[in-house]
């Protein structure tokens, strides 16, 4: 049974008239304000971040979260249509569109870890397996999972109408991915979910390929598995600011 309750969407209605209908921009409606920056900007402040500090409060708010339910805040339906339109707009070199995208919910996605579990059964030694099956059983608990891919058949399209870049359209294939992976991340735990991201490619892309009849030029990149928050992510610590950026001319 999925929970519909969405506090944080009915608090920044109550306190900013001038939020986002979700109907006329589904991804960014509704600001998780986790940091200090913003939640000393929410306390002088009686309406909710806008323009940039708005996108970046969703940026700052993405985390890691291990712990998931199957108790999604929203309808899937609602997380389909937030795949799709990201999976739209994200851009790609040249505007070569080779992201594909598989989005596995309820038994689809239970089956999904089933295979990777089985498929790590022969590969970890089993004295170390406890600690894989109960990672497993943690996705698992989750209640879907999105599959990233990259379409070889359009990268090798631009090699061939661009040779010059013949080397460049892999990598800028796998850039354009992680940026899709990126905003459904975003996008998803911004609507109150919790997610993490994952890399069992290319262990189980045969498998993938066969059971939900993949096209085998579709090359899995990453697996982000998504349910209801049933914990908080861990620590994050940072690196100085001077050590990262450099600016010129400011
Ligand atoms: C390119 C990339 C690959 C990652 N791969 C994994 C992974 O395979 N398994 C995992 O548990 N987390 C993975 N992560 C999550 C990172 O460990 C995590 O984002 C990082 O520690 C920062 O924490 P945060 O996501 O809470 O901000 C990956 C993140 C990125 C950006």
């Amino acid at each position: 049974m999925q929970r519909f309750a969405r506090p944080l969407r009915t608090l920044l209605r109550t306190t900013n008239s001038r939020a986002v209908s979700s109907t006329t921009r589904p991804i960014i409606t509704t600001p998780t304000i986790s940091t200090s920056f913003l939640t000393r900007k929410m306390a002088t402040s009686t309406t909710a971040p806008t323009g940039a500090d708005a996108f970046l409060s969703f940026v700052k708010s993405r985390r890691t979260i291990y712990a998931l339910s199957k108790d999604l805040p929203i309808p899937t339906s609602r997380v389909q249509d937030i795949v799709k339109e990201a999976l739209q707009h994200v851009p790609s070199s040249f505007n070569s569109q080779s992201n594909r995208v598989l989005v596995l919910l309820g038994a689809e996605h239970d089956k999904f870890w089933d295979l990777t579990t089985e498929i790590l059964k022969g590969i970890v030694p089993e004295a170390n397996f406890a600690s894989t099956a109960a990672r497993m059983a943690g996705f698992r608990a989750g209640a879907g999972t999105v599959l990233f891919f990259e379409d070889w058949t359009v990268v090798e399209g631009m090699q061939e109408k661009f040779a010059l870049y013949a080397d460049r359209f892999g990598p800028w294939a796998g850039h354009s991915n992680a940026m899709l992976q990126f905003a459904v991340w975003t996008a998803l735990e911004a609507e109150g979910l919790g997610a993490n991201l994952q890399h069992y490619n290319p262990l189980v892309d045969e498998k993938v390929q066969q059971e939900w009849n993949i096209p085998s030029t579709w090359k899995l990149s990453a697996q982000l598995v998504f349910g209801g928050r049933a914990g908080e992510p861990g620590e994050k610590t940072f690196e100085p600011l001077e050590t990262k950026y450099k600016v010129f001319g400011a």
